[in-house]
This record gives structure tokens, sequence and C-alpha cells, in this order.
């Protein structure tokens, strides 16, 4: 899960390039490095860490050259190195690549390029494309590169550069996101949108297997016999200020302040005039509806929290039994489905490897497929008969935020659909839901203009320190709960446990000692009382208890430590406001404990591999 920039066009692309990379840092951020032509030979860059130390040996580089490859890395094969860094060159240095994925039958080719007399400078399993080429070519890197693209297994996007054919970039991708940008004069090639998205709107997905041939006046795509194949041009509605800071210090911080426009945008034009819920997009008819006997939700992380929430609400409006299914186990536990089945994808970037193979195998077995997701063009958008769009708008955090609201809230609205379409609720009933959605957005807007964050600021700074946080929730709040705890995994790296907090006693109450942090979602609910049981058991082994709470519970406050109050509303739509405090409170521990919010360790922000 690296990124990729490539450049094409008159004007000097050195800063181009690393613009484009700093745009797609959040997709890895481990090594990095630069290749231009200029004067017929490569000017090559490499630097270890995030781009910071790139941008440090910038200026070693000649600025000249109008034509480049630029990369920045999430290792999978090879430490994290100058060696290991793309952009990769042959034994002759006349070729380039860098590529995004992994070549899953790397050794073999490698053993046999090296039989050959293939000499390697790195570790890495995408080394191989650049002397695949080399040996492939004969006058036609377009050609050269399909054939290397015969020979690599597995999920990768490669491009490459030649300084025989100065003047064009040719790329190619396999289940892993390639985009190409169209400006004027010049173009781009890149695995994200933002890497672009100052310079151009227009855009073309080329599809698997299609070789993608830019210059600075022309891009053609070519299938890998070399016939011409045409893709449609698509405009891209994001504005360029998504992918800036917009005056917050972190993006995510930004992007957890973002989570109310991000539900109203989702949830425009999905409520009728009578409150009755419209998805378009769904591909799904009011009797296929009625024949699902089951609902199967694929997805990884966050997303996997998004798609629990969904089960309580599928269940308890729809009475349709819902499995949730962490997508890198489902994919290879050979389940019992078939087409009476709904495969839902929930899924922020559309990429994630997992997950895609998890709807390619309910495809298989005869399931209808719907994805979830925040990314037009992406590949979940391929493999599904149905696309529901979360529309939060660009998420650059790693740790995801406005992305799981807006996943949430389309989940509430499928499971509102589903009930009113297989009658188990009235119109009524849907309104009643829809209305008290429509308010949410206002609700949250106010919570955070409130100073929310600055009241769980001053409360995370006495927590910043602990050896380990529990996060606890009843019914609909473990999801919740999972998700509070993953935030603060993700970038405090505290470990933190989440439990249902009826489990407690089971065991997990056995780590608990004087002092011990346990935040609690405790917003008003049918099992509230029995929550709170569970809280007084805590509370009577030394527990700290941080309580996430419905306003207007003051009594609450006499039986926890901190409170955390948001905005009063129906259990069901609680999800929505109870996680916000949450996502704070991860944020301001990790920042009062000094770490990089913005890109934590060992993380990226799509999972291309598996
Ligand atoms: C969440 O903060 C993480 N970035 C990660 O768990 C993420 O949710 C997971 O990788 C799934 O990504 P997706 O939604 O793009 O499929």
């Amino acid at each position: 899960m690296c990124g990729i920039v490539g450049y094409v066009g008159d004007r000097p692309c050195r800063d181009i390039l690393f613009r484009g990379l700093r745009k797609l840092e959040y997709r890895g951020y481990d090594s990095a490095g630069i290749s231009i032509i200029s004067d017929g030979r490569f000017e090559l860059l490499h630097s270890v860490g995030n781009l910071d130390n790139l941008e440090a040996i910038l200026d070693q580089m000649a600025e000249a050259g109008t034509l480049g490859l630029a990369h920045t890395r999430w290792a999978t094969h090879g430490r994290p190195s100058n060696e290991n860094a793309h952009p990769h060159t042959d034994c002759t240095g006349r070729f380039a690549i860098v590529l995004n994925g992994i070549v899953e039958n790397y050794l073999a080719l490698r053993a046999a390029l090296q039989a050959e007399g293939h000499e390697f400078t790195s570790d890495t399993d995408a080394e191989v494309a650049a002397h695949l080429i080399e040996r492939a070519f004969r006058g036609s890197l377009q050609e050269a590169v399909a054939e290397a693209y015969r020979q690599m297994e597995g999920h990768f996007t490669c491009c490459a550069i030649a300084v025989d054919e100065p003047d064009v970039i040719v790329g190619i991708r396999k289940e892993t996101p390639l985009v190409v940008g169209l400006g004027e004069g010049e173009n781009y090639l890149a695995s994200a949108i933002p890497a672009f998205l100052a310079e151009t709107r227009s855009a073309i997905f080329p599809e698997d297997g299609e070789v993608v041939v830019v210059r600075r006046e022309s891009v053609r795509l070519y299938d890998l016999e070399g016939l011409p194949v045409d893709r449609e041009v698509q405009t891209i509605d994001w504005d360029e200020e998504a992918a800036e800071k917009s005056g917050y210090e972190t993006f995510m911080l930004k992007e957890i302040h973002e989570q109310p426009t991000a539900l109203a945008d989702t949830l425009a034009e999905r409520i009728g005039q009578d409150g009755e819920v419209v998805l378009d997009g769904l591909g799904l008819t009011p009797e296929s509806i009625k024949e699902i006997r089951q609902i199967i939700v694929v997805a990884c992380g966050t997303s996997y929290h998004a798609g629990l929430v969904g089960k309580y609400a599928l269940e308890r409006w729809a009475r349709v039994p819902v499995e949730v299914e962490v997508a890198s186990e489902f994919r290879y536990r050979d389940p019992v489905i078939g087409p009476d089945c709904l495969c839902i994808a929930v899924t922020q970037s559309g990429e994630t490897a997992d997950t895609l193979a998890a709807m390619r195998l309910a495809r298989q077995a005869g399931a209808r497929v719907l994805a979830v997701t925040n990314i037009v063009g992406s590949q979940a958008t391929r493999e599904a008969d149905g696309v529901l769009f979360t529309r939060a708008g660009l998420e650059i955090g790693v740790a995801a935020t406005k992305t799981f609201l807006t996943q949430v809230l389309v989940m509430l609205l499928l499971g509102l659909y589903f009930a009113e379409v297989r009658g188990h609720l009235t119109r009524k009933q849907v309104r009643s839901y829809s209305d008290e959605l429509r308010n949410i957005p206002r609700l949250l807007g106010d919570y955070l203009a409130d100073g929310a964050a600055e009241h769980v600021d001053e409360v995370a700074r006495d927590y910043a320190f602990n050896r380990f946080f529990m996060c606890l929730g009843r019914n609909l709040s473990v999801p919740v709960a999972m998700e509070g705890a993953l935030k603060l995994k993700e970038i405090s790296y505290i470990p933190t446990d989440a439990y249902a907090a009826g489990e407690m006693k089971h065991g997990p109450i056995a780590l608990l000692e004087e002092g011990s942090p346990v935040l609690v979602v405790a917003t008003d609910s049918f099992v509230y009382d029995k929550l709170i049981s569970n809280v007084q058991e805590v509370r009577a082994r030394g527990a700290r208890v941080i309580a996430v709470a419905s306003e207007g519970n003051e009594a609450l406050k006499e039986m926890v430590d901190e409170v955390f109050y948001v905005p009063r509303t129906d259990e069901m739509l609680a999800p929505l406001l109870a996680v916000v405090p949450l996502q704070l409170f991860a944020y301001y521990v990790a920042k009062n404990k000094g770490e990089k919010v913005d890109q934590p360790r060992n993380l990226a922000k799509t999972v291309t591999v598996e």
C-alpha cells in the first residue's frame, strides 16, 4: 500500500512529483524516491523514513526533467532502506519502475533472472519488474510492460519509464489502484486522486490488465495484445482544499470536525418527502430484498465495526439474520452462502485486498454483492452489483473517523429501507427515525462547536500515560466501544481491549487493579441498567471510569470519574454521536504522548495486500 505518482508534460516535474507524493503520504511513509529522465539519463533519489527526509535532499536532483515517477513506500518485502526504496532500475540503468502491491511469484522470477545474469540491488519483490521489462524490451516499453505483467502473479500496480523512450510513462494494474489524471499538455498517473487534484479533476480509471500509455499530449489504453481500449473520462467532485488541513493541527482532528458535514452530505437525497429512505445505486429490487434469507457483512478494521452496528439495525428493524465477518478470515473459511444471501462489503477505500477477495468469494457462491464505500472508481465499485457511497470526502488521517460515521449512517439507512420493504416497519415508524436522523448532523455540529474537544483534551491529559485501557459497551454500544479501542491502539499505541460489558466477569475483569482506566459507552438504552451494574463491578475493583452518556443524565456523574455527555437521540442512532468523544479521547491521549497522529507507526491508510 504504497503511493505512486507519474508526470509527463512541459513543466519541470521534480517538485510536481514531490507535491503529489505529499498528498499520498497516508498510503505509506517508511521510504521514498523519485526518478526523472533528463538529457537521456535517469536522475534517481532515494530516502528512508517519511517525506521530510526526501524533501531535505530534493535539491540534489536537477529540476529540469519533464517526465518522471515517484513513490512513497509501505514495506512488505525488504526493510525500509535506500536500497529497497523505489524507483528500482534494471541492470543497464535504462528502465525505472515503481510498484504498489505484491508480486507473489517474485522469488521464482528473481531466481530465473539471476540465472540469466541479472543482478539485483534490493530485497524487494518489486525489483523483478525492472529486470523483466529489461529482458522483454524490443523497442516498445508498452509491449515490454505487457510482457512483464503476464509473468508477474499477485496484485500490484506497476509504472515504468525508459531512457530509450523519454516521452512516455507506461502503467498497468492488477487489483490495486491506478488512476490517470488528464491535464492540458500534461498528464498524470497515480495510486489515488489527491496526487493530482490540485492540477486537474479529469480522470480515467483503467481496468485490470489494461496497458496505459501516457504522453504529454495523449493518454491511450490498450489490452495486453495491443488492441486499443476506450475508457470514459470522469470528473472528480472533491475540492483541492479537501487535501489540506484547513487550519487544524492534523488531518485527523480536521476530519473529526468535518463529521457533521460528512453526515449531512451522506444523508442528502436519501430521505424522501414522506420520510421514506431512498437508496440510489442499491442494485436490488424490493422483490429481491424480500427474498434475502441471510446477510453477510465483510470488512476489516474500523469498517468491520460499522458493519457490526449495521447488524443490530438490520436484525432489529428488518428481521433478517446478519453475520459480520472479518474479511481476512471469511475468505479462507469456506463459508456456507448462496443465492439467497446478500453480501455487504464495507470499505472506505474500496481497495482493501481482504475485503475485495471476500466479495469475489461471495459472488462466486451466487450471493448478491453490495459495496458501501467512500471512493468513486475504487475496485469495490467494480466487484459489486450495487454501490452505496458514503460521502465523507477525502479522508487522509490513517485512523478512520468521518468515514466510520458515514458508514454507520448508510448501514442505518439500509436497515430502515429493508425494514419498510420487508414490511417490518411502517412508513410512520421509518419517518420517526428518518426525522431524528435529519437532526444528527446539527446535534453533532453543536456538540463539536460547544468545546467538546477542549473538554476531552483536559481529561485525556490525565490518562495519557496509562499502560492500558478497557472499553465497555452493551448491545449497540459494543461496536462503538470496539471502535474507540481501535482508535486508542492505532494512534496512542496503548494496549486497549474492548468487551461486551456482560463478558467482564467471565475473565477480563481480572485485568483490573487500582486506578485501571475503563471507558464505558453508557448512552441511554434498554440495557442501560445492566450496564450500570457492570460499571459498579469495575468500580469495585478500583477502576477509574470515564463514561460517554446522554445529555441530562446527571445521576451518572455520581457513579463515575468523568463523563463525556453527547446530545440525546434514539438509542438506535446513538452510535453516530457516542463514538465522537472516543475519537477525540484517543486523539488527545496520543497527542499528549507526543505521537504522530496522522501517520501512526506500522500502519497505512489503504491495505492493498493480504
Ligand atoms: C482504521 O482507522 C484503519 N485505518 C483500518 O482499520 C481500516 O479501517 C481498515 O484497514 C479497513 O479499511 P477500508 O475501510 O478502506 O477497507
